[in-house]
């Protein structure tokens, strides 16, 4: 299992680069193991900066799917926004609300490096905004209001 990047830490902070050939072996390779950390860690995202990679990547569970999600572009977001609770894998123990655009339209490459677009809506596309924001340094945190910490012992 990967281990997982706890803020503070630079490699959060770091604009991450666009993968070039989804279909290289180092990238091939690092799917299942990112799937396999986000079950683990029973997270519904996780981006490749988490697991200390500065490469554009997400996963995203819905429902019972994995989509892997490379060199993904909002393309289209609604103007209706809404607030809900969100935490990280990277910010243990911490909770808070952020404001999200409520639909989203994306446009990515997946794991067989085909072109893909995708319209999500509620959490799904927050989950997704959630993790793009991870591609640019951008942790939850940093947009959250009323913080707060669930617990101080999350050794996992
Ligand atoms: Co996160």
């Amino acid at each position: 299992m990967l281990k997982i990047v706890i803020h503070p830490n630079s490699i959060l902070r770091k604009k991450s680069e666009k993968i070039k050939d989804p279909l290289s072996l180092d990238i091939q390779k690092l799917i299942p193991e990112m799937i396999k950390t986000m079950i683990a860690k029973d997270g519904v995202g996780l981006a490749a900066p988490q697991i200390g990679k500065n490469i554009r990547m997400i996963i995203v569970r819905y429902k019972d799917n994995n989509l892997v999600i490379i060199n993904p572009k909002i393309i289209k977001k609604s103007l209706l926004k809404e607030w809900d609770e969100e935490g990280c894998l990277s910010v243990p123990g911490i909770f808070g609300d952020v404001k999200r655009c409520k639909k989203i339209t994306i446009k990515y490459l997946d794991e067989l490096g085909k072109e893909k677009k995708l319209s999500a809506e509620g959490l799904l596309a927050r989950i997704i905004q959630h993790e793009i924001d991870h591609l640019d340094g951008i942790l939850f945190i940093d947009k959250a209001k009323n913080l707060k910490i669930i617990n101080f012992n999350n050794e996992q």
